[in-house]
């Protein structure tokens, strides 16, 4: 975790250049490999209830004694545990990683460790040095991860866009494209009754897709078929089609096409939906950083980038979708949901 450092030493490395600030940079990125090496292992798991000694724990989590004192006091050094009279305990920072977080700080530290090398030569050239999708598809436990997230936050935001952007009357069939793990099509067939969706996407993704159309019931009205949404997109006539969190995994001129071709797919008085992570989003420090991270990570594994909402309504209107609406999700306002008509 961030170190907590005196205003004495903030001063030194972040104001004066006294003392190197990117060393702080350097110590967060080991923290983190510390971090998700000790979740690998269970040790936080180990702590959930107390604390224990290091020959305890070390015997618990079948490792070499010498081996964990030496990560134990990385761990320490960095915030996520303390050393007392009982052994090892988990702070407040590290109980966030049982709660959730740590899906989310293995995925990002299997990216950067697998992907992020040779960032430099993506910049250089303008497209993408490593390839995110091909990458997932050969790791079966990172794509695990990778689904987790995004069906966590369509569970968290699917109830608010379903109010938030209802289909048209006695809407019928829905397409989603990238939809992969299923859940923006489940929450509108169960809005709907008489709907039926139709999710296209690459094969891997919709393994998470398959389970949860079983699991929700739903096998028989959401279809789920493999393909690249780049090419020819199956049927026409649709009440509405689906772009979540798609647009930003391509360039300008394939965003484009694709909004076009999504557009295509409607009939007149149809709906497309657009939810994208809005690049102008102004929140904190932390929320600023990630955007930017997160844009870097599309633009070096996908060669994708954060489009603006007036970019993809330019999109939109030019494929036959005058006028649009926002809504910026109370859920996560970093989101903006864009609801046009086909004309
Ligand atoms: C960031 S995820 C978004 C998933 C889901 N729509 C959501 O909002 O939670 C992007 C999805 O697009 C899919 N995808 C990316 N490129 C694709 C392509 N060329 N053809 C089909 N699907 C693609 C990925 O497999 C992934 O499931």
């Amino acid at each position: 975790m961030p170190l907590h450092l005196t205003p004495e030493d903030a001063r030194r490395y972040l104001e004066s250049g006294e003392a190197p600030g990117p060393h702080l940079d350097l110590i967060g990125a080991m923290a983190a490999q510390a971090a998700a090496a000790g979740l690998r292992l269970g040790l936080f798991e180990a702590l959930a209830d107390g604390p224990v000694p290091l020959p305890g724990l070390a015997a618990a989590l079948g490792a070499d004694p010498a081996g964990l004192r030496v990560l134990l006091g990385a761990l320490t050094a960095t915030g996520y545990l303390t050393e007392g009279p009982g052994g090892y305990a988990p702070t407040a920072v590290a109980r966030s990683l049982l709660g959730g977080y740590g899906n989310t700080l293995l995925f990002w530290q299997e990216v950067t460790a697998g992907l992020w090398g040779g960032l430099e030569e993506s910049v250089r050239s303008g497209g993408r040095t490593a390839d995110f999708y091909a990458w997932l598809g050969e790791r079966p436990d990172v794509l695990a991860r990778f689904q987790r997230l995004l069906r966590e936050q369509a569970e968290w935001l699917g109830e608010e866009i379903v109010d938030a952007a209802p289909l048209p009357d006695g809407a019928r069939r829905l397409l989603d494209l990238g939809g992969g793990h299923a859940r923006y099509s489940i929450a509108y067939c169960r809005d709907r009754p008489g709907l039926r969706a139709c999710v296209v996407d690459l094969p891997a993704a919709l393994e998470a897709g398959r389970a949860a159309t079983a699991s929700a019931g739903l096998t028989g009205r959401v279809e789920l078929l493999a393909g690249d949404v780049r090419g020819e997109l199956p049927y026409r006539g649709q009440d509405a089609v689906l772009l979540f969190n798609l647009l930003h995994g391509f360039g300008e001129e394939e965003a484009a096409a694709l909004v076009r071709a999504a557009v295509g797919t409607l009939r007149t008085g149809g709906i497309a939906l657009v939810l994208e992570r809005d690049p102008g989003h102004r929140g904190d420090a932390v929320a600023r950083a990630f955007t930017s991270f997160f844009e870097l990570n599309l633009h070096h594994t996908q060669g994708g980038r954060l489009h603006s909402p007036a970019t993809v309504d330019g999109w939109l209107a030019a494929a036959g979708c005058p006028g649009t609406r926002r809504h910026v999700l109370t859920r996560s306002p970093a989101h903006v949901l864009t609801v046009a008509t086909r004309a």
